[in-house]
């Protein structure tokens, strides 16, 4: 199957999801560290590259001038705009395309922010080239997403087991490797933030309606790491009876040269 079609296909399943409370994505507290790193401005018009149902959008446009939410699955739109009506913010436009081809001409977004879509891109620099292309000169790209753990030992069992429950996970970079990608695309890194965040495994699984017998895989394994078996990278651990792990987030910020 094409890759842009199992995006679609897996966040069509996922779009109801993303508005549930107690997942990570939809924090406030997270969003609200991110609002505060990113450069904003009252008059800014701001690009969001893979809007999903539109978190980061919706954090953002109380601090800008117009957000223009982009993305490749029509079901993840409906709940952004949705969303977008009910929490009465008029300043931002959903438009449905291709992060590889924005439908944008050169120099014309103030800042261009991303979250948590990179580990979702076959060729990450494609995505990142097109995002640079489309900011203004000496303005910022914000990249927020998911980081590989930076020890190279567990890289490939971390992001197995992120695929086995997404399968439009290709890779989460490590924090060099992010910084790396985005200096080659054309930005000059002003700044990378990091936190780790607590995961809940079952929401988790939820959230992707990950079969019961991968999710039974996964666990298996973070449960043998739990006894001192094999690292897998996810960190995980028990709180209160439930099973958890380390995700890490970064917010990297890069000016265009
Ligand atoms: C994990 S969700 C993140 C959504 C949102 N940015 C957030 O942080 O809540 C990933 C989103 O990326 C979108 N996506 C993936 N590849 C894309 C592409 N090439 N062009 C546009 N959207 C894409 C998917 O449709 C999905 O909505």
């Amino acid at each position: 199957m094409d890759h842009n079609e199992t995006i679609r296909r897996e966040f069509t399943h996922q779009a109801e999801s993303f508005g549930k409370p107690g997942l990570t994505l939809s924090s406030q507290e997270y969003l609200a560290w991110m609002v505060d790193i990113l450069p904003l401005n009252p008059e800014f018009r701001v690009l969001d590259v893979a809007t999903g149902t539109g978190h980061l959008s919706r954090a953002i446009a109380p601090h800008v001038s117009q957000v223009v939410a982009i993305d490749m699955t029509p079901k993840m739109l409906e709940k952004a705009k949705e969303e977008a009506a009910k929490a009465g913010l008029g300043n931002i436009i959903f438009e449905e395309g291709d992060a590889a081809a924005l439908p944008y001409q050169d120099n014309s977004f103030d800042m261009v922010v991303s979250r948590l879509a990179i580990h979702h891109f076959e060729k990450p620099q494609l995505q990142l080239r097109e995002m640079i292309r489309v900011c203004k000169t000496d303005h910022a790209v914000g990249i927020i997403d998911l980081l590989s753990p930076s020890d190279q030992s567990v890289i490939e069992t971390y992001n197995r087991l992120e695929r086995m429950r997404d399968a439009s996970h290709t890779l989460a970079l490590t924090k060099d490797q992010l910084a790396e990608a985005m200096e080659a695309a054309g930005l000059s890194i002003s700044g990378m933030d990091s936190r780790d965040i607590q995961v809940d495994f079952g929401l988790w699984a939820e959230m992707t309606a990950t079969d019961p017998h991968t999710k039974g895989e996964i666990s298996k394994e973070l449960e043998q790491e739990l006894r001192g078996g094999a690292k897998t990278g996810m960190r995980p651990f028990m709180q209160d009876g439930k099973l958890k792990f380390l995700h890490t987030w970064c917010v990297a910020i890069g000016i265009k040269k």
